[in-house]
């Protein structure tokens, strides 16, 4: 039994629902078509168009950091949502290239953009800005913060091994980002999100640092491990579990199918994106994500990224439903409903 105490504990009190207030997004300047790749994977353009729908990725120069690619979506997304960074209690951001293990990106940005708010990274792969938007709208609605700023922000050339031919023409970089705050109605649903640990080797880091530097003691050697994938096991988990966890995102959100107006699946492959979409019998009315075409796969960047873009291109639209499911290295996965700001 608990200890009655002399006076109760105040709680914390939060907004009725919370809502993705902004988006923005930052791509590097650098566009790395198909044919700049082959010759070290032998392969060709024809075969990763027709294999991935990829036809050309952003890759960062030296001045775009993580730290720089994630303040310039953020900015963006301040600005959309017209919210100051002195307004941000809370900076989530979500990564797997942030180099250092400590400290996390997050507080840095923070500082840039002027919040002294707390400020954490996620580390869930692809599927981590999407555990961003649940942990911000639980944070919303429970009290913890009145706004928060989610951020997916990948370097992925930096882990990239362009010699792999597995890999090295799906991976790039780029970074987005969502202010989340109160709102009176809903705006974003319940999450649907879970993992498949047993997996945990379908995508993931080479030992291969081992060998090179002759130790396993990494700290200092400056080699770090590049990104390795069992491409075909990844292409059926994600084709096809995916598309059972989108429905399920639908239920949990309590609308069907011809409600939703946008799809924003993770950018991982246009086979992928078409094959779920297929199995969930999306409408053809409903606009699909297709970012991947110009974009490669960003990891967690990807869904904002993808997202932003078709709000400056008009395709989706304030008010519209729009169904987010990301999913990547874990394995592990997370999606939610969300009102497009
Ligand atoms: C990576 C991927 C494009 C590879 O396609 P695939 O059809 O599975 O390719 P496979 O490895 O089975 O190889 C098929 C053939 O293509 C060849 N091949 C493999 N990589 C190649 C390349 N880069 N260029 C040209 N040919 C290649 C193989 O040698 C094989 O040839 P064969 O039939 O003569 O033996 C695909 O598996 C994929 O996209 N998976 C999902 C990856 C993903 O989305 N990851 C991110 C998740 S977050």
């Amino acid at each position: 039994m608990s200890k009655v105490l002399p006076v109760p504990l105040a709680i914390p009190v939060g907004a009725p629902h919370a809502r993705i207030m902004g988006l923005g997004s930052y791509r590097p300047e650098r566009v790395v078509p198909n044919s700049e790749l082959v010759d070290a994977i032998d392969s060709s353009d024809e075969w990763i168009q027709q294999r991935t729908g990829i036809k050309e990725r952003r890759w960062a120069g030296e001045h775009e950091t993580v730290k720089f690619m994630a303040v310039e979506a953020a900015r963006g997304a301040l600005a959309a949502a017209g919210v100051t960074g002195e307004q941000i209690d809370a900076v989530v951001v979500a990564t797997v290239s942030h180099l250092m293990q400590t400290p996390a990106l997050a507080p840095m940005v923070a500082h840039e953009v002027g919040s002294t708010g707390a400020a954490f990274d996620v580390s869930a792969a692809c599927a981590g800005f999407c555990h961003g938007v649940a942990l911000a709208s639980d944070m919303v609605r429970g009290g913890s913060a009145r706004h928060v700023l989610v951020i997916g922000v990948e370097r992925l050339t930096d882990i990239l091994d362009v010699t792999d031919r597995g890999s090295a023409f799906i991976f790039s970089d780029g970074a987005g980002a969502a202010v989340v705050g109160p709102n009176d109605v809903p705006g974003i649903s319940p999450t649907v999100w879970g993992s498949d640990g047993e997996k945990f080797d379908f995508i993931t880091q080479t030992e291969s640092w081992r060998d090179a530097i002759g130790t396993e003691d990494v700290a200092g050697s400056g080699v770090h491990p590049v990104l390795t994938m069992q491409g075909n096991a990844v292409f059926r988990w994600a084709s096809f579990a995916m598309a059972k966890i989108a429905q399920e995102t639908l239920d949990a959100a309590g609308i069907g199918i011809d409600d939703l107006d946008v799809f924003v699946p993770h950018q991982a492959n246009m086979r992928i994106i078409d094959a779920m979409a297929r199995t969930m019998k999306l409408p053809a009315s409903v606009k699909v994500a297709r970012d991947i075409a110009t974009q490669g796969n960003t990891s967690a960047a990807s869904v904002p990224m993808a997202l932003h873009r078709m709000i400056e291109q008009g395709e989706a639209r304030s008010g519209d439903l729009a169904l987010l499911i990301a999913f990547g290295a874990g394995l592990s996965y997370a999606a939610q409903v969300v009102v497009v700001p």
